[in-house]
């Protein structure tokens, strides 16, 4: 197993010259730094993503956004990108929540989870009442619709959610859409993939974490079914919605393994958990663990900030107090994190598209940053950046570049924001097509077989602007 952490060091050593002895003993004379001191950064260690639920009414809470910037690099809208939301008349889309949200996401660094397309609940009245072939037809462009705006901009859709029933049978949740027939849920996952082919599309559901519920396994069938019928899935969400009648299953890394071994990423994508103190942190420290010891769980979002931002206030879930002070399940989380385990691997099938420039400083950036262009011949690759040592004046990165599928060579683009300026590379030759962008290509041979990385390195000056670096690649 190779750690971010670990990588970093490997790039650094692979360096020569004077710089690079440098950086070792500034390095080496700063041990502490370790740890990460903040959610994302804890998880980015394993290159992970740690996210937070958020509504609207956040943003005029400045004690909560500073958290959120500061903790998170993932965001999923609480209520604002549902389908009430969304299209409150046929027709009719109304983006301002939503887009008040995303658009604070990606001017923060951060990434978008999509919350959801296809839904029994939140829908809105005239789609509450429709049925059979013309529900359907709303659904698929609903689905399109709101897919196809925000395309480019979403991490992961939940694409359908909660369509299964609870209970033992193991049966489809009777709904109107369930109504409109079994193949519902793939008619949405295929219209969601023409719309926007960059992100990845996840089944999201609750109920679903312990291996021997027969929700679980249901949900397991028609991931199965689906992979093996070409049905475009990339993930499964798993809400995490827990209370004393539905504690944390002991189970839940076989759970989340197993869904893996499908061949999808795995998601933790609403945490809460009942409780206070020491035992509640416990339990976020079992669900963290199950999450860092299966290489697809790639990353864990929280469902909302602070425990009165709930949406079960009075079961105080959330890692932060009302006063937006950090719990003893805060500290269970973030020492889980920082324990490490498994470096996550995200499937191949697409990625988190570029952000834009952050108007202001982050706290923190994401750890991510892939994009996965169109197929070139054979297979494609994904860049992730992560990020390295930093210095005063200076910091490093690392690109790590994964075929998906076999390649013969890739090239990898490195954009830097002024006044940023490269000042060393190792492990790739560069071009500069212009001041700030880097072509990085293989300085020997660049094929890899599916599944296989290679990365490289470089210094950047940056002159008080603190930005990473976008990255992407292609492959030939
Ligand atoms: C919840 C929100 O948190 C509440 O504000 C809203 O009133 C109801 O929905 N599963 C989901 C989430 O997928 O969308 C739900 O969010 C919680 C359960």
């Amino acid at each position: 197993m190779t750690t971010p952490r670990q990588r970093h060091r490997r790039g650094r050593l692979a360096a020569v010259g004077g710089l690079a002895a440098a950086a070792l003993a500034i390095t080496l004379a700063v041990p502490a730094q370790a740890a990460g001191s903040t959610l994302q950064a804890a998880a980015a260690e394993t290159n992970r993503y740690f996210g937070t639920a958020m509504a609207a009414h956040y943003l005029n809470n400045s004690t909560t956004m500073n958290v959120v910037n500061r903790e998170f690099n993932m965001i999923t809208a609480e209520n604002e990108m549902k389908m009430d939301a969304m299209q409150p008349n046929r027709g009719q889309f109304n983006w301002s929540s939503g887009d008040r949200i995303v658009n604070w996401a990606r001017q923060n660094g951060k990434q978008v989870r999509g919350h959801a397309l296809a839904w029994h609940s939140q829908q809105p009245g005239w789609m509450e009442s429709m049925s059979g072939p013309s529900l359907r037809t709303a659904m698929l462009e609903h689905v399109t619709g709101v897919a196809t705006y925000y395309r480019g901009k979403i991490h992961s859709w939940d694409v359908v959610n909660e369509a299964f029933a609870d209970g033992n049978s193991g049966a489809r949740r009777s709904s109107n859409l369930q109504g409109t027939g079994n193949d519902w849920i793939e008619a949405a996952f295929r219209a969601a993939r023409a719309a926007d082919p960059g992100a990845k599309l996840c089944y999201n559901d609750y109920n679903t974490d312990n291996w021997s519920h027969a929700k679980t396994q249901a949900v397991y069938n028609m991931v199965r079914d689906f992979k093996s019928r070409g049905v475009p899935i990339d993930c499964v969400g798993f809400q995490a919605h827990f209370n004393s009648g539905n504690p944390v299953p002991s189970n839940y890394h076989t759970t989340l393994g197993n869904f893996a071994a499908l061949g999808v990423d795995v998601q933790i994508t609403e945490l809460d958990i009942q409780g206070s103190g020491n035992s509640q942190g416990e339990q976020f420290r079992g669900i963290v663990q199950a999450c860092l010891s299966v290489a697809r769980c790639t990353g864990i979002t929280v469902w909302g900030v602070k425990d009165t931002d709930s949406w079960r206030a009075s079961d105080t879930p959330l890692l932060f107090d009302g006063n937006a002070n950090k719990k003893a399940a805060y500290n269970y989380t973030l020492d889980a994190l920082n324990a490490g385990g498994t470096t996550a691997t995200p499937g191949g099938q697409a990625g988190p598209q570029p952000t834009q420039q952050p108007t202001q400083q982050p706290t923190q950036q994401p750890t991510a940053n892939p994009t996965t262009p169109p197929p070139t011949g054979g297979g494609t690759c994904t860049a992730t950046y992560s990020e390295g040592e930093k210095w005063n004046d200076r910091f490093n990165g690392v690109v790590t570049i994964r075929a998906n599928g076999n390649i013969s060579s890739w090239t990898s683009t490195v954009t830097v924001r002024s006044p940023q300026r490269i000042i060393a590379t190792w492990n790739a030759s560069p071009t500069w097509p212009s001041a700030n962008v880097m072509v990085m290509r293989p300085a020997g041979g660049g094929a890899l077989a599916n599944g296989q990385t290679a990365s490289f390195g470089f210094t950047v000056q940056h002159g008080g602007n603190w930005t990473w670096p976008t990255v992407s690649c292609s492959a030939s």
